[in-house]
Parts: structure tokens; C-alpha cells; sequence
């Protein structure tokens, strides 16, 4: 006969044999690691509980730009294990990662992992869309989005956000990295409809160190959005492709 909670047991010991804790290591001109970060990863979460290549490759960029980000707010969307917004608040930014309020194991994890790495960051619930009173005060000077767009179902919300962000706080840019795939095509569209442009697009491996571009692989963009202030007509010749 089992014991009562056994099932509960089971769960806990499966969920051990899940979890692993990956290192993240950010070397400086002189090829010496600064410092790395540990991250929580749990392989029976689909999303938010897993490093995804984009954000390894934002991390990267928020390290390499290490000079915009001392002193600035930074907002995290879609944070999940939040290895971009880390690096941020390890060279100075102050920090608030955010993810879906209804995840709250991933929730609970983003606060495990700043504990783990000393770092002070606010964690808090933010459903794209869901423009309530808890996003008003933030005003970011720069919002990360790690392999935020891939769900098209969610692009609108998403963006209703992100708008909504870059609008509360003037001279605010959304930095991000996608997979270049079939929703390419729509976040141009949609980045139009909300009234934004993008001001800088690269090759996400063009700046990564090879032994980090060699463990990854596929096609992923990093995108620098802000508000378009210009006239329609303007924009028709200055969007980037
Ligand atoms: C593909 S994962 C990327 C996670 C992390 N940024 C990375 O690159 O490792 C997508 C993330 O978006 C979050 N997400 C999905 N839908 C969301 C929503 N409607 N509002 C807020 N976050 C959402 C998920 O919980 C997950 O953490």
C-alpha cells in the first residue's frame, strides 16, 4: 500500500531529475570571464523554464552594450529564466522582469534565480495586452523581449504593450530577438499599424563570440524598436528591411 502524498513525492523527485542549473559566461576585451550567471532550467516546462537561443544571444548584446545599460530601468517582457535581464542588472541597470501572470511557477523561478545570483530585481506579473495599473509607473528607458515573438496570435498584445511602454517613457527603445521565420512578415505589419520603427536590425550571431555561436543554431534577428514620430509618408521609405 502507498503511503498518503506518495503521488506528491513522485512529482517533487521527477521535477529534481528535471532540473538543472546551466552557467552563462560573459568575457570581457581581454578574454577573461567577468562573470557568469546560473540559471534554473526545468525540461518539463515548455517555455518559460528553458534558455532559449535568443536569449542567450540578447544576453550577449546587453554585456557587449554594457555602457547603455548602467543606470537605466530596464523592463523584461517575457522574461521566462531571464538571462538578458540579469546580465542588465549585473552591469548596473535596475531591473524589473516580468512574465505571464498566470505562470507562476515561472514566476517563482525568475525569484529563485535572482536569489541564487545575488542580484536585487523587481519580478512581477505582466500579461502583454493587459495594460493595467501596475505597468503605469515603470518608465523604462529600455525593454528586453527574448524569443517573445512566436506566437502570432499574440503579436497584438504584445505590441499593445510595448507601445504602451515606449509612449510612458520618452526616448525609451524595445530591444529584441526573434527567429526569422514565417511571423517575420507580420511584425513588420504590425510594427507599422502601432505606430513604430525599427531603427537598427542585425544578424544575432554577427556580434556573438564563437564558442557561444557554435552551440546554437537557426536564424534569429535582433531588432532596436522605437516610436515613429515621422509622417506616414516618411516612413514608407525609412523602414529597415
Ligand atoms: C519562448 S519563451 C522565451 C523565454 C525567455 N525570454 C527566453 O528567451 O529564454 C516565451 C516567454 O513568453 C512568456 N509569455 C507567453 N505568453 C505571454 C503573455 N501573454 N504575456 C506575458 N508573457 C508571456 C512565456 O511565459 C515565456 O516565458
Amino acid at each position: 500500500m502507498r503511503d498518503v502524498g506518495s503521488d506528491k513525492d513522485e512529482d517533487e523527485m521527477t521535477d529534481k531529475h528535471m532540473t538543472t542549473v546551466s552557467q552563462h559566461y560573459f568575457v570581457d576585451e581581454s578574454d577573461k570571464p567577468s562573470f557568469s550567471i546560473a540559471i534554473i532550467e526545468n525540461m518539463k516546462e515548455e517555455y518559460g523554464l528553458f534558455v532559449w537561443p535568443c536569449s542567450v544571444i540578447l544576453a550577449e548584446y546587453v554585456w557587449q552594450q554594457r555602457y547603455r545599460f548602467s543606470g537605466a530601468n530596464v523592463v523584461e517582457l517575457g522574461a521566462g529564466t531571464s538571462l538578458p535581464g540579469l546580465v542588465a542588472a549585473k552591469v548596473g541597470s535596475n531591473v524589473t522582469l516580468t512574465d505571464d501572470s498566470n505562470r507562476i511557477e515561472v514566476l517563482k523561478n525568475m525569484r529563485r534565480v535572482c536569489e541564487m545570483n545575488k542580484l536585487n530585481c523587481r519580478v512581477m506579473g505582466l500579461t502583454w495586452g493587459f495594460l493595467d495599473a501596475s505597468i503605469f509607473d515603470l518608465n523604462p528607458n529600455i525593454i528586453l523581449g527574448a524569443d517573445v515573438f512566436y506566437d502570432a496570435s499574440a503579436f497584438d498584445d504584445l505590441f499593445a504593450t510595448i507601445t504602451y511602454l515606449l509612449q510612458s517613457s520618452p526616448g525609451s527603445v524595445f530591444i529584441t530577438t526573434y527567429h526569422n521565420r514565417s511571423g517575420h512578415h507580420l511584425i513588420e505589419f504590425l510594427m507599422v499599424k502601432w505606430g513604430l520603427k525599427c531603427v537598427k536590425l542585425v544578424d544575432g550571431f554577427s556580434f556573438l563570440p564563437h564558442y557561444k555561436a557554435r552551440e546554437l543554431n537557426g536564424n534569429i534577428q535582433l531588432a532596436e524598436i522605437v516610436l515613429n514620430h515621422e509622417s506616414p509618408e516618411e516612413t514608407s521609405t525609412s523602414t529597415v528591411r
